[in-house]
Formats: C-alpha cells, structure tokens, sequence
C-alpha cells in the first residue's frame, strides 16, 4: 500500500478576523489556498481575552460546512433561525449553511484559554442551496479508541482502521477528522481513499511523516501526497490532526462569506444577503 509521503508544509499566517479575533489561518492563506474540499483551516488559541473576547458578532454563510472543534473553552453559537448552543472543550459544531444562515460566534468566557479550529468543508453544486443543518456533539458523545501503546484517537468523522465510528454524517466529501495523541516513539497508521486530499496538523510535540520520515513540528500543517496509508511517527509525545476528504472537483467562486461555483451565484448572495432574503 502507497504511502502518503509529505508533500508541503504549511506555517499560516497570524490575522485578525470577526471583531478583531488573534488566529493563525493556515488553508485560505496565500501559501495554501484550499486543499479540495478544504477552503480555510484557522488555529486559535490565547488565554488573553483581549486576543478573542470581541468573538465573531452576526455574519452570514453560504454554500459550504464550517466545522468548529474546541480544544479549551467554550463558544457561543446563536442564528437567525433560532438555532443556539455552547460548544464546549473538546465538542464539535459541524454546520451545514446551505442556502444561508446569519450566525454569531462568541466567546462564553472572559479569561482563561480558548484555544481550538475551525475548518470549512465545500459542498457539491447539488448541495449548496439545501436546508441548513447542524451537528453538534459534546465531548462525551464522540468516540475515543485507545491502544495498547497509549494511543489515543478521538474519532470526529470517519473510521478507524479497527472500525471506530465517527458521530458526524457527511456523504459528500465522506470526511476523516480523528484528534489523536501519541505516545514518544509511537508509530501510527491510518487507511484513506488514495484519492483523497488529506492533511496532518501537529497540536503538540513532533512528528516524523511517511517512509521518508520528514519531520513536521507542532503548529505546522502537513499536506500528504496522494496514497492509501498514512503513517507516522511521534518523535516526541505528540497530538495532531488527521483531516481528509474526497475533492469535488467543481469551480469554485468565492466572495467573503460565501462559496459558490459562478462569481453571478456569489453576487446573488451578497444580494439576497443586503435585502434580507438569506436566512
Ligand atoms: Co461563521
């Protein structure tokens, strides 16, 4: 079996979003544009409010998934529909905006560290207008696989290779999204689709990627080459994310908020957006 060896390496860039949120955006940045079906990949994590208390006040979305998953702390989430909720450390908010939502982010806390990602997953063409939808799962309700050799794998979407079942459900782009800790010294194997587009995040610690065994260090996204393993070694204790995804291979027009697949669809949401019509 082909393994996925390490194509790019990725550091993001420090910016300012929301009302002045400090993340590092690392897809959707000028060295790594998307990774299909991935459109944008922010890391946060401050304990100083200042760097997050003005939160992400009401703005919309259409046509994609915006997936967050906390790390520490607790966000607040509130929309046009009346929909509303705490993401709390270690749960998951995975949104479908389809045609559109208005929502707001914002912090449920005035100190202390909040720290975790967000990621946007594309929707196919057929999906961009569908009714919007969520899946939220605390930290309780997502599987944990542990090993032998004090591997920890928390399953967010997808499968282990020993048939760990994640808790989200997204049959177009059929996501992996595991959150795993190893050990000093571990070795780590994990099968995907070979068409897959995939990519490795260090949290912590240090990892030695593929066969050639290239080191990727905490706070560096790894894109991996195409391949059906991937595999990896903790040279250090270590944490990490293992995202990927099946590209959809569909013109992508972006403006701001909003993810279409003509510049005239993207025009059409600023429009419905401006005379009340998204939501
Ligand atoms: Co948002």
């Amino acid at each position: 079996m082909n393994t996925r060896e390490l194509r790019q390496i990725v550091n993001g860039d420090q910016v300012s979003d929301g009302a002045g949120v400090q993340l590092k955006r690392i897809i959707g940045s000028p060295q790594l544009n998307m990774l299909d079906p991935f459109l944008m990949f922010d890391a946060f994590g401050s304990d100083r409010p200042q760097e997050y208390l003005a939160g992400f006040p009401p703005h919309p979305h259409r046509g994609f998934e915006t997936v967050t998953y906390m790390l520490a702390g607790r966000m607040r989430h509130e929309d046009s529909a009346g929909n509303q909720g705490v993401i709390e450390t270690g749960g998951v908010q995975w949104m479908t905006a389809g045609k559109g939502i208005i929502h707001s982010e914002m912090p449920e806390q005035k100190q202390g560290l909040l720290a975790g990602f967000q990621l946007w997953v594309n929707l196919p063409a057929t999906e961009k207008m569908r009714e919007p939808r969520y899946q939220e799962r605390s930290a309780e309700e997502i599987p944990v696989e542990t090993h032998a050799n004090g591997t920890r794998i928390k399953v967010v979407a997808g499968e282990t290779d020993i048939g760990t079942r994640g808790v989200i459900d997204n049959p177009y782009v059929n996501p992996l999204y595991l959150h795993v800790e190893l050990p000093a010294d571990t070795g780590f194997e994990q099968q995907v689709p070979g068409t897959d587009n995939s990519f490795v995040y260090v949290i912590k610690g240090q990892l030695a990627v593929g066969d050639k065994q290239r080191p990727l260090k905490a706070g560096q996204l790894g894109v991996l080459e195409q391949g059906e393993a991937v595999r990896l070694t903790a040279e250090q204790a270590s944490e990490f994310l293992l995202v990927s995804g099946q590209p959809l291979k569909e013109p992508v027009a972006r403006g701001g908020p909003f993810v279409m697949n003509t510049r005239e669809q993207v025009e059409q949401a600023f429009a419905d957006y401006r005379e009340g019509r998204l939501a």
